[in-house]
């Protein structure tokens, strides 16, 4: 068979379907060349991802953003040497049209086929860029669907040491947001509206859980009571101190278990994960620990927090390295274990 290959670099298309952003990036000998997003406005008008919606219009964008991301990286498919793709978890049907596009580019190309796991990839965003964090590290992985404490040995060796027991993070933002009037997704918006305002302003009680676990759903119904015994002008007039003090409870909340978590194991190399680590006020208080605690931190560009190829194309990078390539009969995963 002809190649068009140069065996001298790798070149690792990454494939990321799993919600309501389709994204391709390519990496080449772990250095990032392209990273396409689309990301799908239409959830907007729902208030939420509609899973229907999300993998149609997954069919629609896939191929667009992978050719976007071969043109910006200035390479041609034949030049591939591998194709990772998010396995799971996430939706269905979008883990679907990416997985059957992933699939079908590797068999045609006659290349491997590298599954990655969603969580595992955001924490690995965090070797996109230097400085690489050193293992083992604590990573804080906070996303709309999963919050956690992790520790990492390895690329490929991660144990659970708390997640929350109910909502995630990132849904309790959004669902904050909802109920102050911002579209979807509104966590960003929370970030932004409150810049200015006084963290101290409004307090809400935290729930108090065991170990290193969290649980936000409390905190969200608190929010909705306090919401619904306010005129609209009041939150209209106060919306930076409202915001302002709801974020930095969501963020204490998170760094309290983070301290513990790093007083306990005595690692002391912390890292941020997740579309929730691009929130500046979590940045900020990090750095602050960091110079308290004597830790060595690691916060991926904003680019890389929120869900992105990259991250799986640098994941399915260390992967190739260990031979690690899935059959094309694999399926993909909406429950999926790290
Ligand atoms: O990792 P991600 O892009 O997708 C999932 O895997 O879930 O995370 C999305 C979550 C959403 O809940 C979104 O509102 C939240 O990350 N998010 C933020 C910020 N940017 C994104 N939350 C707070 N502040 C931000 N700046
Ligand atoms: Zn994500």
């Amino acid at each position: 068979m002809f190649s068009y290959r140069d065996n001298s670099v790798l070149n690792i298309l990454g494939i990321e379907s799993s919600c309501d952003e389709t994204a391709a990036s390519v990496v080449q000998d772990g250095n990032v060349l392209s990273n396409i997003v689309a990301s799908q406005l239409i959830h907007q008008q729902y208030g939420g991802v509609v899973p229907e919606f999300a993998a149609r219009a997954h069919q629609t964008n896939i191929v667009p953003t992978v050719t976007a991301a071969l043109a910006q990286a200035g390479i041609e498919k034949h030049a591939l040497h591998a194709v990772g793709f998010t396995q799971g978890p996430g939706l269905l049907g979008p883990l679907l049209v990416g997985s059957c596009f992933a699939k079908s580019l590797a068999f045609a190309l006659g290349i491997p086929l590298i599954g990655v796991h969603h969580i595992q990839a955001h924490v690995l965003g965090n070797f996109i860029e230097d400085p690489k964090p050193s293992f083992p590290f604590l990573c804080l992985t906070v996303s709309g669907g999963h919050t956690q404490i992790l520790l990492v040995k390895n690329y490929f060796c991660m144990e659970v040491l708390g997640e929350t027991q109910d909502d995630a993070v990132g849904e309790a933002f959004d669902k904050i947001a909802k109920l102050m009037g911002f579209s979807y997704p509104g966590g960003a918006l929370i970030d932004q509206y409150a810049k200015g305002g006084n963290t101290k302003a409004f307090s809400f009680s935290k729930a108090n859980m065991p170990n290193f676990d969290f649980s936000f759903s409390g905190i969200k119904t608190a929010f909705s009571l306090f919401i619904q015994q306010k005129q609209t002008s009041f939150i209209e007039e106060n919306r930076a101190d409202i915001c302002a003090s709801i974020q930095a409870l969501l963020v204490d909340m998170l760094l309290d278990k983070l301290v513990q978590a790093a007083q306990k194991t005595g690692i002391r190399s912390i890292a941020l994960a997740g579309g929730v680590a691009a929130n500046s006020h979590l940045r900020q208080q990090l750095q602050a620990l960091s110079g308290r605690h004597g830790w060595t931190i690691s916060i991926p560009s904003m680019v890389y927090c929120t869900d992105n190829a990259a991250m799986v194309a640098i994941t399915a990078y260390y992967k190739y390295q260990f031979g690690h390539f899935s059959d094309l009969s694999t399926r993909c995963f909406p429950r999926m274990e790290l």
